[in-house]
This record gives structure tokens, sequence and C-alpha cells, in this order.
């Protein structure tokens, strides 16, 4: 159950479309029902008791009219659908009477299923990105709202209007007319782990890393974006025993301790999607492609090497070690496999560090930016031009919506098999 407060400062009354530094609001989390959230829940109500804030919480959705937040058609014109995720539709949007012409991005929050009300998804998204203001972190502007009368709808909307991105990596990388160099290749992954130093740094763990959540603007700037999965994280916590749950971060970039069921996890979580997207950046696709948690695991094993108490001495803390099936005798081939596509050594070698079985030996987004390959030849750089040489927006969506094929790369572990296929 949720109870959710929005108050809004009296500066913004007077300048309803103003964006007030895209922080309009204040809004705090009391608790969830999937204990996964913070603070830590109070004892939870009873039975009757549910029924009865159901009962309000519709009440209130079906009749408050948000007087003071912007509302969606007045505000904006969509253009095109951009991105269909599993929490929400993203629209290209014109923010309207602006000159020069202003672009953001809309995010319809998806109410249909909420019986709880507010989708805690959104909630979290919302108050984790008010958080963090760092230039590869995508900026949430406004919150806004539809206007029911104007609509003849019954149902109240919301959409998250972000800063808006040309470019999602997952579509870019599709993209078989781009080519990107070393350079550029260094670039990104530079950025990315900036934005993921700060959100670290911010104890917050982003827990859906993959390349269809980085966003790149038209000038080369990557934004990681979505944070539906998020959470705030502390060491307390983790002091405490407090658990969170294994159920996130897209399977193909899954680490192994989340697929053998750990509840207590920190940022090496998110590095080990660094690591499966700075070799996609090469191979063009996802590299570890498994169907199902066990197959991910084959995968990792396959590539990384078999998962044993030598290699990982707190394996055998966690639920699933003894049940899920792990291979035994696998050799660790990562540089191996990858080395027919990634010629430079040093990016070789921290490819190798950021896919490290053992969370506690995993290289930390502080020392992957340390790391030699940002301070040898070529210097990370110039993603910028090579975006600017785009004619149009490549996102995921429009991709799988063209069913566009991945680019061949000849017989490989990796060979690709299209982007229709990938699992989430
Ligand atoms: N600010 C933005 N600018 C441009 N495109 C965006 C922006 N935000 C999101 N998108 C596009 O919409 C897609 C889906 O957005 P997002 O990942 O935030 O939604 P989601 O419902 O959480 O998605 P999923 O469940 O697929 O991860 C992104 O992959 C991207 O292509
Ligand atoms: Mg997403």
């Amino acid at each position: 159950m949720l109870y959710l407060y929005v108050c809004v400062p009296n500066g913004f009354r007077n300048t309803p479309n103003a964006d007030l530094n895209g922080k309009p609001y204040d809004i705090e989390i009391y608790k969830d029902d999937e204990g996964d959230n913070w603070p830590p829940s109070s004892p939870p109500p009873t039975d009757e008791k549910r029924r009865q804030m159901k009962v309000e919480q519709a009440k209130y959705l079906e009749n408050f009219k948000f007087p003071l937040l912007p509302t969606s058609e007045d505000t904006y014109t969509k253009i095109a659908k951009i991105g269909q995720g599993t929490f929400g539709e993203v629209y290209k949007a014109i923010k309207k009477l602006t000159q020069p012409v202003e672009h953001v991005a809309m995010k319809k929050i998806l109410m249909e299923n909420e019986k709880d009300g507010f989708p805690i998804t959104a909630l979290r998204e919302i108050k984790l990105l008010k958080k963090i203001e760092h230039k590869n972190v995508v900026n949430l502007l406004l919150i806004s709202t539809n206007n029911l009368d104007s609509r003849k709808i019954s149902r109240t909307e919301f959409h998250l209007i972000f800063e808006f991105c040309e470019h999602d990596l997952a579509g870019l990388l599709a993209n078989t007319n781009l080519k990107f160099n070393l350079a550029e290749i260094k670039d990104v992954i530079q950025q990315l782990l900036n934005g993921l130093y700060f959100i670290h740094l911010n104890k917050i763990l982003h827990r859906d890393i993959k390349s269809a959540n980085l966003l790149i603007t038209k000038n080369g700037v990557l934004k990681i974006a979505d944070f539906g999965l998020a959470r705030a994280f502390s060491d307390v916590i983790v002091k405490r025993n407090h658990k969170y749950t294994n159920r996130v971060v897209t399977l193909w970039y899954r680490p192994p301790e989340l697929l053998l069921g750990a509840n207590i996890y920190g940022p090496p979580i998110d590095l080990w999607g660094v690591g499966c997207i700075m070799a996609e950046m090469w191979t063009r696709c996802p590299i570890l492609r498994g169907n199902s948690e066990q197959s991910q695991l084959l995968a990792i094993t396959e590539l990384c090497g078999s998962i044993t108490v030598d290699i990982w001495p707190k394996v055998t803390d966690l639920n699933l070690f003894n049940t899920m099936e792990l291979p035994i005798g696998q050799k660790r081939k990562v540089k191996e496999c990858l080395k027919p596509y990634v010629e430079d050594p040093n990016c070789l070698d921290l490819l190798d560090k950021l896919l490290t079985l053992d969370p506690d030996q995993r290289i930390d987004a502080h020392g992957a930016l340390d790391h030699i390959c940002f301070w040898s030849k070529p210097m990370p750089g110039g993603l910028g031009n090579a975006i600017s040489r785009l004619q149009t927006s490549n996102y995921e969506f429009l991709v799988k919506q063209q069913k566009f094929g991945m680019v061949k790369q000849g017989p490989s572990a990796f060979a690709p098999t299209g982007l229709q296929d990938r699992i989430y």
C-alpha cells in the first residue's frame, strides 16, 4: 500500500509551466508491499484496513484534479511514439508556445494494473531522479497530468516529462551504418561510468543497466535513464541484514550473484551490466543470451569459467548455489572469446575486470574510470561527431518495429539473433 504526498512550492503556483530546475514536487514514499523499500515498513495493516485504504485511494484518484500540475495536453503536443517499456509508453513531444521549439520525452505512467494506486516504479523513478543531477543522468523536468474535463475520460493519467534525447544505445548499436572507432567506444563507456559513479556515490543502485536504458543526445552525451527499478541502498541496511529482491535487471545483463539468489547486494550488480554493454560495443549484440535464469548462468560460466568457492569464496552463502545446475571444470575465456572483436589489450583487460564473477572482486566505477584504458591513446572522445552524421533518431523501439535484423558478424560465440529476440 502506498501513501503519496505531493507538495508544490509556492513559486510554482504562479508559474505553472515553469521548470523550477526540474524539482517542483516533493514526493515521499512511506512504505510498500514488496518489502523492498526504505525506510523499513511499519507493521502491516489488517485486511479490513487495507480494503478501506484501497477504496479511499480509488476515490482520491478519481476525484482529485491535481490543479497545480501542468496538464499534458495544454502544455505539450505528442509527435511520435519512441518507446514502449514495461512500465509505460514514451512519446516525443513539442512544448507548445515556446520559441525556439523545445522537444521533450513524455513517459506515460501505466495505471491500468495498479490496484494500489500510483505505481511504485514511477514513484521510485521520480524520487530517485530528483536526488541526482548529473550530466550523464537523464533530467526529469516535470510531472504532468491530463485534463479530465477536456478529454472526457474518467481516468487520471500522469506523464513524466524528460529532457529529450535523440537516440538510445540499443538503437544505435542496431544501426549497421554507424561504426564506432576505439576512441568513441571509450567515450561511451567512460560517460556511462561517470554517471554510474555519481549514482553509486549517492547511494542508489540502478538495477536495470542495459543498452536500451542508455540515451544519447544528438551532441553525443550519454544519459543513464529508466530508474523504474532503482532503489536507495545503505551500508546500514546491509549490516542490519535488510533484504532486497533479486528479481531485478533484465536477464541478459543480470549478474551471477542475482541469478544465484543474492538478496543482499550493492553497486557491483550495475558494473556487470557495464561489462556486458562494453563488449556489446564491439559485438553489436548482447553477449550473454540465456532464455531462463538457468541457461543465463550456463552462458555466463561458458564465458567466465566455472563458479567455484576458490574463485568466489562467499558464493556458498547464496540461496541457489546448491540448487542451480553449475557446470564444473569450465575455463575462463573472457579475453580469448572477445579478442577477435576487441583488439585493444587495455580494453580487454577492463572487460575482464568488469565481468568478474565474484562481486567483491569486480572492479567498481571509480576503479574502472582510473583504468589505463581511459588514459592511453586513443583517448576517449568523438562520440558527438559520430552521432552528428546520423540523419534520424535511433531507438530500440523503432528498430523492433521495423523488424530490422542485427548486423552479422560471422560465426562466433556471440552470433547475433536480432533485437526482437531479447528476453526481458
Ligand atoms: N528522455 C528520453 N528521450 C528520448 N527517448 C527516451 C527518453 N526516455 C525514454 N526514451 C525511450 O523510451 C524507451 C523506454 O523508456 P524507459 O526505459 O524509461 O521505459 P520503461 O517502461 O521503464 O522501459 P523498459 O521496461 O523497457 O526498460 C527507452 O528505451 C528510450 O528508447
Ligand atoms: Mg527501459
